[in-house]
């Protein structure tokens, strides 16, 4: 959601600000522009659209060696080309682009339009723009940290100013910012994405930090102006792994990335000599584990359905009950934190406003929270009180695919381990273990019939409507699957637990609305069944996805995608991915942008 890049050094500023702002698509955009310097002026180009737009009216060989760059998620203001940030004051002389939402905009431009301040957008950002201006003496710096103490909301700002060249300010308040240090050019960004081309030194900064930037150095300050000393860290993504690496788009690289990335997640991880697992940066002694009594899981949308399975995880491995529960309602629910309870924060991103803020509302009332996330250096991972990175690489593509197994992999090493410190034998702790190796090479055979997949998704890609339905730690998992087709194809995809459909959904069959059941070989599977024939009954088409050898089920299905079989926890891992596989090949089939669907952001910055 909403990218911003920052640029001043010796380059020209516009070819690495719009270079930047190419990297930072991926998470979702509908406007863009950028803010160069030039002899004591700045030039904006902006307009609705994508990148490609943008760089259709950049003139060629603009000059200037400093300047701010902007993808916009409108929040408030039609998307058009006006709106598009960067946004002046009336001077004309500061510029500003914004990731959030001031919410107490309306005050602000009253006040200001009172005393003369024309607007020219509709935006809450406007207002930034013209505070700073109101209050600028010669000091952009100062400017700005007077003009934040008057700001409600969630804010990254970056901002400029032609009488100061080369300089930029940066704040965040809720909105990532990093700062990138390179040889005499420095970077501020959304992520280390939008400067990973240029520089793999990074800062990054906390909420309530501004940070003055020239092209020589940085000063990081708290709002009173007292200055903090950071740490630069080093990022060990390689450029080549954000790029498409021969795959059409995103979506399909991530896809078939899994088998490397599970088993990346898992290395080092499992101990097969004491059949457990091991989990480093979890910040707890052994007493502590021990003495959790309740896991609770908050996190949004994909990672989500992750943190479902894995309350079914724990307490069917650990005996441990747990619960997964939205972030955005934990928020502002006044939860309530009982003493020895355990709480994780699942987030690809570490950046999701709702995983966020949650996280932070529950560390309030003394929760202890760790981190499930894959973003290294992100907010959520800074902030937890310890947690895990999944390692599976940057994640491109607006829907989740491989951080959703790897975050899966994450939470069965951690329930592995606490079940082996209560309950669970060693020889069932080897079973499952031995599961979960096999699992890379099962998801290479689910991938291998990636055709067979395909000819399906383009057979049913005319259905207006779907449902997916799983039971137990499959429920999850069919959740996960109506939200993959509904995101990236368009259309309306619904999951449920597939002995739900009786109290209501029924009422949807009939012979345009298939339904796709998934059915492993477990101790529910005979009941699943009798929910496919009530489907078949009332002309339902089935799309079945089910255990290699289980005939039964081929015949009653209209078709049938076969997965190896494994234990019957571990289904979900060879359940979702033919699920990605039939999203993806559906959305080709129709003709979307898969990697980047209408309307969605990658990294949810704001409420
Ligand atoms: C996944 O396909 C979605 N685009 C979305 O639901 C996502 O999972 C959600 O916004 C949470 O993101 P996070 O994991 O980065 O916190
Ligand atoms: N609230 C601002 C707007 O609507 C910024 C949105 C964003 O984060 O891109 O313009």
């Amino acid at each position: 959601m909403c990218g911003i890049i920052g640029y001043c050094g010796d380059k020209n500023a516009s070819t690495v600000l719009l270079e930047g702002l190419k990297r930072l698509e991926y998470r979702g955009y509908d406007s863009a522009g950028i803010c160069v310097g030039i002899d004591k002026a700045l030039k904006i180009v902006k307009c609705k659209g994508k990148i490609k737009d943008l760089k259709a009216i950049v003139p060629e060989n603009f000059p200037g060696n400093y300047g701010i760059g902007h993808t916009r998620w409108a929040t408030h203001g039609e998307v058009n080309d006006v709106n598009a940030h960067p946004h002046t004051d009336g001077s004309g002389k500061v510029a500003i682009v914004h990731n959030g939402i001031i919410e107490n905009f309306q005050t602000l431009k009253n006040k200001l339009q009172r005393e003369g301040h024309e607007f020219r957008t509709e935006t809450d950002s406007e207002v930034i723009a013209h505070l700073i201006g109101t209050f600028y003496q010669g000091d952009l710096e100062k400017a700005v940290r007077e003009a934040i103490g008057l700001l409600k909301g969630t804010y990254g700002i970056v901002c400029v100013h032609a009488d100061e060249p080369n300089r930029m300010i940066g704040a965040r308040n809720g909105s990532p910012l990093v700062l990138g240090v390179g040889e005499h050019e420095m970077f501020l960004g959304s992520d280390v994405t939008a400067m990973m081309a240029y520089t793999k030194q990074v800062v990054y900064l906390e909420d309530g930090e501004i940070v003055d930037v020239t092209d020589k150095g940085f000063r990081t300050s708290d709002y009173d102006d007292r200055e903090i000393a950071k740490e630069i860290d080093h990022i060990d993504w390689e450029l080549q792994q954000i790029e498409k690496d021969g795959f059409p788009n995103f979506m399909e690289k991530e896809i078939f990335e899994q088998p490397e990335s599970i088993r990346r997640c898992m290395s080092g991880r499992l101990d097969t000599e004491l059949a457990t697992g091991h989990l480093g940066g979890l910040n707890l002694s052994s007493k502590e584990l021990l003495e959790v009594e309740r896991v609770k899981i908050i996190a949004a949308g994909t990672s989500y359905h992750a943190g479902m399975v894995a309350s079914y995880l724990m307490e069917s491995m650990a005996r441990i009950p747990a619960s997964a529960e939205l972030a955005s309602e934990v928020r502002y629910r006044n939860p309530i934190v009982e003493r020895n309870s355990l709480y994780f924060a699942v987030s690809q991103s570490g950046e999701t406003i709702d995983t966020l803020f949650a996280m932070r509302e529950l560390q309030r009332k003394g929760a202890r929270v760790l981190g499930i996330c894959n973003v290294v250096g992100s907010t959520i991972p800074r902030e937890s009180d310890g947690g895990v990175y999944i390692h599976s690489g940057p994640e491109i593509a607006v829907a989740s695919t491989k951080a959703f197994t790897s975050q899966l992999m994450a939470f069965y090493i951690f329930a592995l381990s606490m079940a082996r410190m209560r309950d669970m034998s060693y020889e069932t702790g080897h079973t499952l273990l031995d599961g979960m190796k096999a699992i890379p090479d099962q998801v290479v055979r689910v991938l291998e019939q990636k055709n067979a997949i395909r000819d399906l998704a383009m057979k049913y890609s005319s259905s207006e409507n779907f449902l997916f339905l799983g039971r137990g730690i499959n429920y999850p998992v069919a959740l996960e699957g109506a939200l993959k087709l509904k995101e990236i194809s368009y259309i309306h995809a619904e999951g449920y637990s597939a002995a739900e459909i009786k109290h209501g959904p029924i009422a949807l069959i009939n012979e345009q609305t298939p339904s796709l059941f998934l059915v492993p070989d477990d101790r529910l599977r005979e009941k699943v069944i009798s929910n496919m024939k009530e489907i078949k009954a009332r002309q339902g088409k089935v799309i079945a996805v089910a255990v290699e050898g289980d005939e039964e089920v081929g015949d009653i299905a209209d078709d049938t995608i076969f997965i190896p079989s494994t234990h019957e926890l571990l289904y979900p891992f060879l359940m979702v991915v033919p699920l990605q596989l039939f999203a993806y090949y559906t959305a080709l089939d129709l003709g979307r942008n898969v990697d980047q669907p209408r309307n969605l952001a990658k990294s949810v910055t704001v409420e």
